[in-house]
């Protein structure tokens, strides 16, 4: 039996709400766990000085400093993200690090990207992220990074995902997902072939452990 995607039972509102109060306490409460998996994400995408990287859903600003520093003064990074508590956050950390005047931060909701002009960008970051986008949104969110990519530009996604059948694990997360969206709101989906299904080219796909629950991070490129 092919297995299906849960499906996300919460407003954007409601969303924006939870993140904003989230945001003081991300980094305390998820911020250990996902950095391993932002990493490999960050090194599959491999931004280089000068180019033009867009991060949807950017949270507390740690992979824009990363992607600032390795496109360097000649390149740019845009992000984008629903929550002002967590634009907030981002912003207070890039002046911090120096590189505020080489990222634009915009607040949004990323199933809209038509800000960013078609065929403009070198690389798209998401980490646990697309997770978050219902079931019809996906693909619309993926085809606008295709969009607003260049021929060859690339696309890094690290997200949740599960086998077939899923472990116990993910089950288990699965009803916390069902019963608490606000807590457990990321939910595992099938990153790697929503992507081929949108058209990007598999460079490269791996699947690791976090406490149990497989995290997808695969690089696509547009052909
Ligand atoms: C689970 S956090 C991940 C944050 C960051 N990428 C990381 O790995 O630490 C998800 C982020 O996506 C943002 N987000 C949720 N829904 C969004 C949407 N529709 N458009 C843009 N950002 C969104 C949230 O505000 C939050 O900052």
């Amino acid at each position: 039996m092919t297995e299906t995607i849960s499906r996300v039972n919460r407003s954007k509102e409601d969303a924006r709400a939870s993140y904003n109060k989230l945001s003081r306490w991300y980094d305390v409460v998820a911020g250990g766990t996902e950095k391993k998996y932002r990493d490999w994400g960050l090194e599959k995408l491999s931004a280089k000085p000068g180019e033009k990287i867009l991060e949807i859903g950017f949270g507390t600003g740690h992979c824009l400093v990363s992607l600032a520093r390795a496109v360097g003064p000649d390149g740019r990074v845009t992000g984008v993200d629903i929550s002002d508590g967590m634009l907030a956050i981002a912003r207070e950390r890039l002046q911090t690090e120096g590189l505020g005047e080489r990222v634009d931060l915009r607040l949004g909701d990323a199933a809209n990207l038509d800000f960013v002009e078609a065929g403009s960008l070198d690389g798209v970051f998401m980490s646990f992220t697309l997770e978050l986008f219902d079931n019809p949104e996906i693909p619309r969110v993926l085809q606008e990074c295709r969009r607003i990519l260049r021929s060859g530009g690339r696309l890094a996604v690290v997200s949740m995902t599960k086998t077939n059948p899923p472990g116990i694990p993910v089950r288990i997360y699965e009803w916390f997902h069902h019963v608490m969206p606000n807590y457990a709101d990321c939910r595992p989906i099938f990153a790697r072939q929503s992507m081929e299904d949108s058209g990007f080219k598999i460079e490269d796909a791996s699947v690791s452990s976090m406490w149990g629950l497989p995290v997808q991070i695969v690089l696509g490129k547009k052909p």
